[in-house]
């Protein structure tokens, strides 16, 4: 993180047009005008230390393609920084996006982690857990939230992964602390009083999670968890399950957060939009779609060239890396007419690429529309008249985009 925070540094100060991205506070706030100024670059863009796309077809390609890969290859790297590389990862404590996080694997280490857990995320069986997750929306709202965040937005989801993987309710608030420290290590360019937070948060879920599995192994429950610590044959290793049950945690919690804050404040925003769910609550699915497509909860991610490829027109060679703005990429026009409007009968919004695309593609997307679903709708019922109170902040990341505080009153 220090040696890409100098390199960011470094790099806008000679003029680099998308290291602005990483450090732009203006940015951050609307990252939407910097998109377009992206687009109308051209299909790729080049910058110093990078490549990046704002276009849907292009971000596409690049996550479908097998030419492309995630995670740093440290065979391809300068011989120094693979030693600081290689150090780091000693000293550091092993994150939801470290190695050996399927986020950040390719095949076939890849494919083997996600088969592991991936039949408790397919649609039908989230289907499942809709009584569930009504009856848990049902609990939440008994009081009124004053924040929506806190009281209600950040809640839902570390409710539902708890209980899907496991980890004892009175643990929630707990994680979302932990949650909160670690959340910017998804951004570049930290600067090293956020980097040390975000390893502390870390560590201190780690520690916890590792004792967790040591109960599990004496007494096993019915959870995803215990399951995967239980598995017969293809058992993982210590590192892989921590990196598995870490990113499941904070992927459940850190991401829908975003959704349920973001697609409520539209709604709040745009009262005529929810008069037509309330007459047409059949249109619910699509609207969460719609969120999605207009306030990406994750803005970006990035692709390590494996082979000489072309995209957009652009020869792209082994080692360079190119981000596909997938926030960008939803506000293309040549896919969503007026795609700066927010409306929740779009036909196509669900061509947005907010849940990724190619062989990482959200494993939770089910689970996550479901919540979006049920928590928004429940939401604007028990609280017709929910309205926004005060001054909102955002969250202070880059990758993740949301609220930090909605203020609201009903
Ligand atoms: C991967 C977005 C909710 C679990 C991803 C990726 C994105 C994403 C963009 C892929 C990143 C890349 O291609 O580099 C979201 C959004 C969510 C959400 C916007 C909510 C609105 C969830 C939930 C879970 C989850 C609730 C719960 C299990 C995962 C996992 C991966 C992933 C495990 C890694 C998949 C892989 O590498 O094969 N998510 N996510 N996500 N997500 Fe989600």
């Amino acid at each position: 993180h220090g040696f890409m925070r100098v390199a960011v540094r470094r790099a806008a100060r000679r003029g680099d047009r998308l290291a602005a991205f990483f450090h732009d506070p203006a940015i951050r706030a609307d990252p939407y005008p910097f998109y377009d100024r992206v687009r109308a670059a051209g299909p790729v863009v080049r910058g110093q230390l990078m490549l990046a796309t704002a276009r849907h077809d292009v971000a596409s390609a690049v996550l479908r393609s097998d030419a492309f890969g995630v995670g740093v290859s440290e065979r391809r790297l300068p011989a120094g920084v693979a030693l600081l590389f290689r150090l780091s990862r000693r000293t550091s404590p092993i994150g939801p996006v470290d190695p050996p996080s399927m986020l950040v694997v390719d095949p076939p280490d890849h494919t083997r982690y996600r088969r592991l857990v991936a039949k408790v995320f397919t649609a039908r069986a989230i289907e499942g857990l809709r009584p569930r997750i009504e009856q848990t929306c049902d609990e939440l709202l008994r009081d009124a939230p004053a924040e929506l965040i806190a009281d209600y937005a950040a809640l839902l989801p570390v409710t539902v992964i708890a209980d899907i993987l496991g980890v004892p309710q009175e643990m929630r608030r707990q994680f979302l602390a932990w949650g909160a420290a670690a959340a910017p290590t998804l951004d570049i360019g930290l600067s090293f009083r956020t980097y040390r937070r975000t390893e502390r948060g870390i560590k201190a879920s780690n520690d916890w999670l590792r004792g967790h599995f040591a109960r599990l192994r004496a007494q096993p429950g019915n959870d995803l968890l215990s399951r995967l610590v239980h598995l017969e044959g293809e058992q993982l290793g210590d590192d892989e399950l921590l990196a598995t049950a870490g990113l499941l945690l904070a992927a459940g919690f850190e991401t829908t957060v975003n959704l349920l804050g973001s697609g409520a404040a539209l709604l709040m925003r745009h009262p005529e939009q929810l008069e037509l769910l309330r007459a047409e609550p059949q249109r619910w699915p699509g609207a969460v779609e719609e969120m999605l497509r207009y306030d990406s909860p994750v803005q970006s991610t990035a692709r390590v060239c494996r082979r000489e490829t072309e995209v957009g027109g652009v020869t792209v060679r082994p080692g360079q890396v190119v981000v596909p703005m997938l926030g960008g990429a939803n506000r293309d026009p040549a896919v969503f007419a007026d795609p700066a409007t927010f409306d929740v009968t779009r036909a196509n919004a669900r061509e947005h690429l907010s849940f990724s695309g190619g062989v990482h593609y959200c494993l939770g997307a089910a689970l996550a529309r479901l919540e979006g679903e049920i928590g928004l709708r429940m939401l604007f019922e028990r609280h017709p008249g929910l309205r926004t109170n005060g001054a909102t902040k955002r969250r202070p990341t880059r990758v993740l985009r949301g609220y930090e505080l909605l203020p609201v009153t009903t």
